[in-house]
C-alpha cells in the first residue's frame, strides 16, 4: 500500500493487544519507520520499565511517559504503539485526540489474560491477584481508549496479517 498523503497510525490498548507486534507489521507495509513509546523511555533512560516503576514510582514513569509521548508525536512518518496506560493523564488524552488516526486494540481481560499469565516484565501485574488486576485496568481504562481512538479493532480473533489488512483497508479508506 502507498504512504503517499497518508498520517502514520498511533496504536493504543492495554498490555497484552499485541501493539508493538501489529505496530511493527504496519511501518513495515507503510514503508514507515516504527516506535513503541516503553522502549523510547527504556532508551532514554538506560533502566527497564519495571525498574522505572520500581525505583521512581509510576508517577514519575507517567511524567516520563508524557514527555515521550509530546516527542514522539513530532516524528513523521512513524507507526507509534504506546504503553497501555497512555490514557490516564487527561493531557496524553488530549494530545492523542489532537492525532488521528489513533487505533484502539480491543482485546477482552481474559484474552490478555490469556497473553500475559506467564509474563514477568508488566510491573502493575505484579500483585497477589493479577488478572484480577488486569479487569481492574480494562474496565478504568476501556472508555478512555474508546474516547481518543478514530478507530477500534478486535485483535486475537483473525491472524496478524489479516488485522492489519483490516486496518489498512479501513486507513486508507478513511472510515
Ligand atoms: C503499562 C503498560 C506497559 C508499560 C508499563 C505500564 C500500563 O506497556 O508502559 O508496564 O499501565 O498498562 P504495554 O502496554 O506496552 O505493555
Amino acid at each position: 500500500m502507498s504512504n503517499q498523503g497518508k498520517s502514520a497510525p498511533i496504536l493504543i490498548g492495554m498490555m497484552g493487544a499485541g501493539k508493538t507486534t501489529l505496530g511493527k507489521l504496519l511501518a513495515r507495509r507503510l514503508g514507515f519507520a516504527f516506535v513503541d513509546s516503553d522502549h523510547e523511555i527504556e532508551a532514554q533512560t538506560g533502566v527497564r520499565i519495571r525498574d522505572i516503576f520500581e525505583i521512581e514510582g509510576e508517577a514519575t514513569f507517567r511524567a516520563r511517559e508524557h514527555k515521550a509521548l509530546e516527542q514522539l508525536l513530532g516524528r513523521r512518518n512513524t507507526v507509534l504503539a504506546t504503553g497501555g496506560g497512555i490514557v490516564l493523564l487527561p493531557e496524553n488524552r488530549a494530545l492523542l485526540k489532537a492525532h488521528p488516526p489513533v487505533v484502539y486494540l480491543h482485546a477482552q481481560p481474559q484474552r490478555l489474560w490469556e497473553r500475559l499469565h506467564h509474563d514477568r516484565s508488566r510491573p502493575l501485574l505484579q500483585t497477589a491477584d493479577p488478572q484480577a488486576k488486569l479487569a481492574q485496568l480494562y474496565a478504568e481504562r476501556d472508555p478512555f481508549y474508546r474516547a481518543v481512538a478514530s478507530h477500534i479493532f478486535e485483535t486475537g480473533e483473525a491472524p496478524l496479517d489479516q488485522l492489519a489488512d483490516k486496518v489498512l483497508n479501513a486507513l486508507q479508506s478513511g472510515s
